[in-house]
């Protein structure tokens, strides 16, 4: 697969569905230690560097509700369907509450996870039937937009390990941990499979990024694929010159 080559510029009929300032739905998926936050805040400034009004939101959480539910499927023990059905009420609320709102005033939305990470841990990883996972995403999103462009970030999950082990040694204050940091390396690789079908599903609605790359080099990418997104296809501030 082409580690940057599946970007694809938005067809103008999907410019259209996307409300008159040209606002999108975008969403950012891989597993722990691919660099999703850092390259959300730049894909946020570089939005923001253009004028844009932009909503950062996670998953599981973004709503007062769904932040409960977050505490309660990252640190209470549960089986699979139980985790599958909290992080469905979880996904209704925000919706409601937070990204169709948001859409309708004309901001971007930037959520740090969505369904792929539902297809990915709960149907590849954990083994849970993709017609009950697809059959609930149907019942929770379908009467409103769902996601113009997904980026999935891609590493190898023992490159992803280490990076958290790093991570960790150098900060200041341990990290939390959750019940998904005490996964296998196999585990977070069906993640990893669970995401390349995702994707493929997903046609030219994404992009498939080599995480192990370096951060400018991304960057550059992100930069280059978002300009035509802008108000008149304008170059960003700030962005580097791909
Ligand atoms: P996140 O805060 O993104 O954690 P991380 O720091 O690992 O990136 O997400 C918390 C965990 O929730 C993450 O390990 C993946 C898991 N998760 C699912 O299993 N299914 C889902 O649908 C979502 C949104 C998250």
């Amino acid at each position: 697969m082409s580690l940057f080559g599946s970007s694809q510029s938005p067809s103008p009929e999907r410019s259209a569905e996307s409300g008159a300032t040209g606002s999108r739905f975008l969403v950012l998926e891989g597993i722990d230690g691919a660099g999703k936050t850092t390259h959300l805040q730049f894909l946020a400034s570089q939005l923001r560097g253009a004028g844009q009004s932009v909503l950062i939101t996670r998953e599981p959480g973004g709503s007062p509700l769904a932040e409960s539910l977050r505490e309660i499927v990252l640190h209470s023990p549960m089986d699979g369907l139980t985790e599958l059905l909290i992080i469905f009420a979880a996904r209704r609320d925000h919706l409601r509450q937070t990204i169709w709102p948001a859409l309708d005033r004309g901001q971007w939305v930037i959520s740090d996870r969505f369904t792929d990470s539902t297809r990915a841990y709960q149907g590849t990883a954990r083994g849970l039937p993709s017609s009950l996972i697809e059959a609930m995403a149907q019942a929770v999103e379908a009467e409103g937009r769902g996601p113009d462009h997904v980026f999935y970030f891609d590493l190898p999950a023992e490159v992803a390990a280490k990076r958290r082990r790093d991570r960790s040694a150098g900060a200041l204050l341990a990290e939390e941990t959750d019940r998904f940091d005490s996964e296998t390396i196999a585990f977070f690789e069906r993640v990893r499979l669970g995401y390349r079908l995702a994707a493929e599903n997903r046609a030219d609605r994404q992009t498939w990024i080599d995480a192990q790359r370096p951060v400018e080099a991304i960057q550059q990418d992100l930069a280059r694929l978002m300009k035509p997104w802008l108000p008149g296809g304008s170059s960003v501030p700030g962005a580097a010159s791909p």
